[in-house]
C-alpha cells in the first residue's frame, strides 16, 4: 500500500480549503472505501474541528508539528489513540491544540527549514505506507507548512473564488507550484460560485485562459430504447461548487454532504466533482469485492460487453439516475454495482 497525497491549497483565506479537504476526505472513505489519513497543518485547526464530530474519524496521537522534527525527535506511530469505529478508514492528524507549535515553526532559520521539509519527507513516507490516500488542508500563506503540503502532493486543488483579483492571483499559484513541485498535477476549481453576472464574466476569462489547469467533468447520459441502451456524450464542463448552504451546514455537523437533508441538488452536483477528482488521485486501492458483487458485475459485462465501463463509471459518478433498470440486470444488481465503489480501484472504470 502506497497512499496518494492530496494537498488543497491556496494562499487566500476562506476559499473553501477546508471545506473541499474535509469533503474529499469524507467521500474518499466512506463512499470509495479509501483508508484515508487527513493531515491538518492549520493552525486555526478548522477542518479539525469539523472532522472530529464526524464520530467515525479516529484521532491519531501524532502531532502535526512533528511531522517537521527529526527521526529521533518524533514518534510516527500511526496507531489511532482515542475516539472512533475500530476499523475506521478516516484517520485525523488534528491541529487542535498544537497552535503555538505550528506557527513557531516558521521562526527558525532558512538552514533548519531545508532540514524540516526533509524531515516531513521522510515523515510522510513513513505514514504512505499505512494508507491510501493522504489528504493536507494547509493554511492560508506561503510558509514552511503549506510549501511542504505542496512538495509532497500527488495533486494539488486549488479552490478559488470567481473574482477578478482572484483570477489575477492564479499565475502566482502556477509559479509556487511550479518552484516547489514539478511532478504533481494541480486543478483550480470555482468554489461558492452564483451564477452573478461577474461570476459568469469572470468564468468565460478562466476557461479562456487557464482552460488545462480546470477539472474537466466527462459525463455521459443513458436511455434504454427497448433492449437497446443508448449512451451520448453529454457536452464537456468544468469542475465547480455553487455556493449552497446545506454545504456549510454538513461542515457544521461534522458529515458528508450526501447526509444532510434537503440536500438532493447539492449532491447531484458536488458528487460529479468528488468522483472526478478521486479518479485524477487514482488511488492505487486492491479489488476485494464479495463474491455476490463480483456476480453482478460479470452479468453487467455479459449484458453489455462494449458498455460495462461507462455504464459502471455513471453508476459510480451519479447514481443510478435514468430511473430505469439495465437489461439483463436487477435492482439489486444495480444496488451491488453503486457499491463496488467502496471495494474496488477508481481505475477500474477510468
Ligand atoms: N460552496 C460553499 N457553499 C457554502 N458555504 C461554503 C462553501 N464552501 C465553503 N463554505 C463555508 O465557507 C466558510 C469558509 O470555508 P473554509 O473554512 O473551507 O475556507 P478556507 O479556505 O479553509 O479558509 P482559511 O483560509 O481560513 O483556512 C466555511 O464556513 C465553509 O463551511
Ligand atoms: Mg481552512
Amino acid at each position: 500500500m502506497v497512499a496518494k497525497v492530496l494537498t488543497i491549497s491556496n494562499e487566500k483565506g476562506g476559499v473553501g480549503k477546508s471545506f473541499l479537504a474535509v469533503q474529499t476526505a469524507f467521500y474518499a472513505a466512506y463512499q470509495c472505501g479509501c483508508k484515508t489519513l487527513f493531515i491538518d497543518l492549520d493552525s486555526q485547526a478548522n477542518a479539525s474541528r469539523v472532522l472530529i464530530k464526524n464520530e467515525m474519524v479516529t484521532l491519531s496521537n501524532i502531532k502535526p508539528a512533528d511531522l517537521f522534527l527529526t527521526g529521533e525527535e518524533r514518534d510516527i506511530n500511526p496507531e489511532a489513540e482515542i475516539g472512533g469505529e475500530e476499523n475506521s478508514n478516516l484517520q485525523l492528524i488534528s491541529a487542535i491544540n498544537s497552535k503555538e507549535e505550528l506557527i513557531s515553526l516558521q521562526e527558525n532559520q532558512e538552514s533548519e527549514l531545508i532540514q524540516m521539509y526533509s524531515n516531513f519527507v521522510e515523515a510522510i513516507g513513513v505514514l504512505k505506507s499505512q494508507f491510501d490516500l493522504i489528504v493536507i488542508d494547509s493554511n492560508p500563506n506561503a510558509d514552511i507548512r503549506s510549501n511542504s503540503a505542496v512538495g509532497v502532493a500527488d495533486i494539488i486543488i486549488s479552490p478559488i473564488q470567481l473574482y477578478t483579483e482572484s483570477i489575477q492571483g492564479l499565475e502566482g499559484i502556477v509559479n509556487r507550484v511550479g518552484q516547489l513541485n514539478n511532478t504533481a498535477r494541480v486543478y483550480f476549481i470555482p468554489n461558492m460560485v452564483d451564477h452573478s453576472e461577474l461570476q459568469v464574466r469572470t468564468a468565460e476569462k478562466l476557461v479562456a485562459m487557464n482552460k488545462d489547469m480546470l477539472l474537466p467533468i466527462h459525463e455521459i447520459s443513458v436511455t434504454r430504447n427497448d433492449d437497446q441502451i443508448v449512451i451520448e456524450e453529454c457536452e464537456l464542463h468544468y469542475g465547480v461548487i455553487k455556493r449552497r448552504n446545506c454545504f456549510a451546514v454538513a461542515q457544521d455537523i461534522g458529515k458528508g454532504v450526501w447526509i444532510v437533508n434537503n440536500n438532493k441538488s447539492g449532491w447531484r452536483e458536488i458528487r460529479r466533482v468528488l468522483f472526478t477528482i478521486m479518479e485524477a488521485i487514482d488511488v492505487d486501492k486492491e479489488f476485494s469485492a464479495a463474491d455476490e458483487v463480483v456476480f453482478s458485475l460479470e452479468k453487467l459485462k455479459q449484458a453489455h460487453p462494449d458498455k460495462w465501463k461507462r455504464l459502471l463509471r455513471h453508476l459510480w459518478m451519479c447514481g443510478h439516475t435514468f430511473g430505469f433498470t439495465l437489461p439483463g440486470l436487477s435492482q439489486g444488481d444495480v444496488q451491488n454495482l453503486i457499491g463496488l465503489k467502496e471495494t474496488s480501484p477508481i481505475s477500474l472504470v477510468s
